[in-house]
């Protein structure tokens, strides 16, 4: 909850310098390393970046009528033992950062996860049982793990969403309501762009954008999506939905639905500049979800936007 993950490429020949290099440096320790035909792609951790679980902390502390009363890390983790105000940089606030993640559902109301989806199934069977909250930002879950959170959705009140910004919700349900008003002879094309270490493309949420235009719509994006364009393409199919993705620099993540016919455009925007987005969403949704009965919840719920 406490560090974050660097991205570095190591050039062949290279690894034991690197390693090196790597152990040299404080606060710095190799996480996972991905050998490639080329080279290696290695994930260092370090504690000071601008991570999730710091930002979050610090959210907490500018929110007036909430407090941190507890926290935790993975068994192992160099963050435990240490104090979470001074791990998110804003000075001690007297949380100790422990191992146990019972601790932390039993000294709170609401819960915020942002970690594996192992520990996310676990942890919302520690909200189930002491009946909280549990906000769960955790991408990946398997359609067995979604049950599992229904499951515990009978006693916890867990809001659970791939991705927390709130803006981006909106733009989810205005994408489908634009969609579904302009109808096909206005073409839609998502243009997202991101960082240059993002090694997917498109991203989730561009996705997610074409099927809320689909929706819209009334078909499923994989009957009209057109992931990427090269070469002699022939013309536009009507009805198809286009994607293109940019990379490069330290772009957050920029998102673009563009709804083009003859003689006009509309142009819907949203652009991120900090992962902040992610911990005022969570923390919103923390309190939203104050006196809600037990259920699985989304950001549609939150922001009020359920079709
Ligand atoms: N919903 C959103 O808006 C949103 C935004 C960003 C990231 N994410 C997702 O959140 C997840 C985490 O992303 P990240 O970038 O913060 O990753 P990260 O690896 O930087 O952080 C995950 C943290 O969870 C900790 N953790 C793992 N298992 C734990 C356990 N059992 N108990 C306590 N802590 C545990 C890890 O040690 C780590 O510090 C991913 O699934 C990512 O896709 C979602």
């Amino acid at each position: 909850m406490v560090h974050a993950y660097v991205l570095i490429r190591i050039l062949p020949g290279k690894l034991a310098e690197a390693l090196a290099q790597i152990q040299k440096t404080p606060g710095v320790k190799m996480a996972h390393a991905v050998t490639g035909p080329t080279d290696i792609i290695a994930y260092v951790e370090t504690e000071s970046m601008d991570t999730l679980g710091r930002l979050i902390v610090s959210r907490f502390q500018e929110t007036p009528g909430v407090t941190v009363v507890a926290a935790c890390e993975t068994a192992g983790h160099p963050a435990i033992g240490r104090d979470a105000g001074e791990v998110a940089g804003i000075g001690a606030n007297g949380v100790t950062i422990g191992a146990q993640a019972q601790a932390v559902f039993d000294a709170c109301e609401a819960a915020i996860e942002f970690s594996t989806p192992e520990a996310s199934v676990a942890h919302a069977k520690l909200a189930a049982a002491q009946k909280r909250i549990h906000v769960i930002g955790t991408t990946g879950l398997d359609a067995n793990a979604e049950r599992a959170l229904g499951e515990a959705a009978k006693s916890a009140t867990i809001v659970h969403a791939p991705n927390m910004s709130l803006a981006v919700n909106l733009l989810f349900a205005l994408t489908r309501q634009v969609a579904k008003t302009l109808g096909p002879e206005f073409d839609i094309e998502i243009l997202e762009m991101h960082h240059r270490h993002k090694v997917d493309a498109p991203s989730g949420t561009a996705l997610g954008l074409g099927r809320a235009a689909a929706e819209g719509r009334g078909v499923k994006l994989p009957d009209v999506q057109q992931l990427a364009r090269q070469g002699i393409t022939g013309a536009r199919r009507r009805g198809d939905i286009g994607f293109a993705a940019l990379r490069g620099g330290d772009v957050v993540g920029d998102h673009s639905v563009i709804f083009a016919a003859d003689g006009e455009r509309l142009e819907l925007t949203h652009k991120g500049s900090s992962r902040q987005i992610f911990a005022r969403g969570a923390v919103h949704a923390a309190i939203w979800a104050r006196g809600k009965p037990p259920g699985l919840y989304a950001m549609t719920d939150v922001l009020g936007l359920k079709a």
